[in-house]
């Protein structure tokens, strides 16, 4: 068996400690310019990158813009504004005309940086695992595929021992794990002190704006209230069933996203990525 899960849906060796997320955001925009040839990646912080692809009617060019990369730890920004700081760097440097479309995707790094392929923990004989390509994808993945079938099917690879996942690497990854899971640490309590301060604004639910979500308190229990656009209230638990930290809302894709592992779940709860295997969070309405 081969778990290609993203992160493992089953996770007895801690992948979810030994990596971290990161979130980042592409735009398919149609600009009035000729397309460029290559892919551009720039080395501004946060990264902005750039390459084109046709668009689906086949004979037209759509401009891919990519970039605004964070930690979903890192808190502040409202996700619309990542789309929007997006489209305000195409602007900036092309004609854009429209922007038909725009998408976000959750990646994760190991502390060491080198991905994890190979046997998923130390006792399992036949289950591989691939994941932590670090948003390189199309490489990582297809490395995975070359060194899974030489290792199910030879029982070796040259390069297995680079990417071995049971790989000791205290040098290269001791200060981004130690860094990484205090940032889940202080998330947990940060998030939990929110909680309890937090409380339902006067009037209740029908005083958020149609739209709009809060965490709140109820009965000693946070709950993330979505109240949509024809003002029905959504309600869930807050509590991530991962390992219990709180979700936040994320206002352009209308989720409850989770700021330690980067789990993700819809506005009524049931699970969209993990490490969150178990789902729906508890509707409390
Ligand atoms: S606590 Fe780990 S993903 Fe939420």
């Amino acid at each position: 068996m081969v778990v290609a899960t993203h992160l493992p849906v089953f996770d007895r060796a801690g992948y979810f400690a030994r990596m971290h997320p990161h979130r980042a955001y592409l735009l398919g925009v149609r600009v009035a310019e000729t397309p460029l040839e290559g892919m551009y990646y720039s080395t501004d912080s946060p990264p902005a990158t750039i390459r084109t692809h046709p668009a689906d009617d086949g004979d037209d060019e759509l401009l891919l813009v990519g970039g605004q990369s964070h930690k979903p730890s890192v808190d502040g920004v409202p996700t619309s504004e990542r789309y929007r700081r997006c489209e305000a760097f195409a602007r900036e440097h092309f004609t854009v005309e429209s922007v038909e479309y725009r998408w976000s995707t959750m990646d994760y790094s190991p502390v060491d940086g080198i991905p994890f392929i190979g046997r998923i923990n130390p006792f399992a004989e036949h289950i591989y695992v691939g994941t932590g390509f670090g948003g390189w994808g199309m490489t990582g993945g297809t490395a995975a595929g070359m060194i899974l079938a030489d290792l199910i099917a030879e029982d070796s690879s040259p390069w297995a021992d680079v990417f071995d996942p049971q790989r000791l690497t205290p040098g290269a990854s001791a200060k981004s794990f130690l860094e990484e899971n205090a940032k889940v640490g202080g998330s947990f309590v940060a998030d939990r002190i929110r909680a309890l301060l937090a409380g339902l604004e006067k009037g209740g639910a029908a005083a958020i704006p149609p739209g709009d979500a809060r965490v709140v308190r109820r009965t000693s229990q946070p709950v993330g209230l979505y109240r949509n656009a024809d003002g029905t209230t959504h309600a869930v638990s807050a509590t991530c069933p991962h390992m219990g930290c709180l979700v936040r809302w994320n206002d352009a894709e209308r989720t409850w996203d989770c700021p330690c592992h980067g789990s993700r779940f819809t506005y009524d709860g049931d699970v969209l990525s993990g490490p969150a295997v178990e789902g729906p969070l508890y509707r409390q309405l």
